[in-house]
């Protein structure tokens, strides 16, 4: 099957990257990695992609006047692999809306949360401090509202009576490895698609995302 090219913004660590580098290495998803950009230079992700042949370049924002610059900058980078899908996997920016227009129904993002729940930051504390029973990470479209887009996959688990927010951050980062890569191969294969708002799976609106269990 043809893989969809894509281009992976971080701004971090990069596990998630590292979790699509490893599944397109087995085989497991239809993405062309073709590019991962960076806006912080120290960024570990990057030496994880050029560890895997893969051509990463960073652009810090604070070189630009304002958000739009810097997205207009980046885009050019990524125009230059003509990418038909942008995954962002901890990219620590908010998007101009001029960004996300330009890419609109191609662009993925992954939340800390089971939203609606929690957009923003600190999600795992503020699960905990609500005496939540269940959290997660979602899969979703982005749109010019920040983690409100149409969401495509999420995985769960439930909060145990130890769980302080660094071990939620390990078990949830964990189910994240597994859910993203699945999710970004549904969209590169065409099972899902973005429709303005909507999102369909196989040809059907997709009213709520698809949640899969991890306790
Ligand atoms: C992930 O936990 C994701 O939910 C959030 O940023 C984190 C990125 O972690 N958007 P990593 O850089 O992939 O390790």
């Amino acid at each position: 099957m043809r893989a969809a090219r894509t281009a992976i913004l971080i701004s971090g660590s990069g596990t998630n990257l590292q979790a699509f580098i490893d599944a397109v290495a087995r085989g497991d998803v239809a993405l062309d990695i073709r590019l991962v950009f960076s806006n912080v230079e120290s960024a570990y992700g990057l030496q994880r992609a050029q560890q895997a042949g893969i051509p990463a370049l960073a652009l810090s924002h604070g070189h630009f006047d304002d958000r739009e610059s810097f997205d207009r900058a980046v885009a050019a980078k990524l125009d230059a692999v003509d990418p038909e899908l942008i995954i962002l996997a901890g990219f620590m920016r908010i998007l101009s809306p001029w960004f996300v227009r330009r890419y609109a129904g191609r662009i993925l993002n992954i939340h800390p949360a089971l939203l609606p729940l929690y957009p923003g930051l600190n999600t795992h504390q503020r699960a905990i401090d609500a005496g939540d029973h269940w959290h997660g990470s979602t899969v979703h479209f982005v749109t010019e509202e920040l983690d409100g887009g149409p969401r495509v996959l999420a995985g769960r688990l439930r909060i145990e009576n130890g769980d302080d927010a660094a071990s939620l951050n390990r078990r949830i980062q964990a189910i994240e490895h597994r859910i993203y890569p699945k999710a970004a191969d549904w969209v590169a294969t065409g099972r899902v698609r973005c429709n303005g708002g909507a999102v369909l799976l196989d040809d059907q609106p997709l009213i709520q995302p698809v949640v899969e269990d991890f306790d």
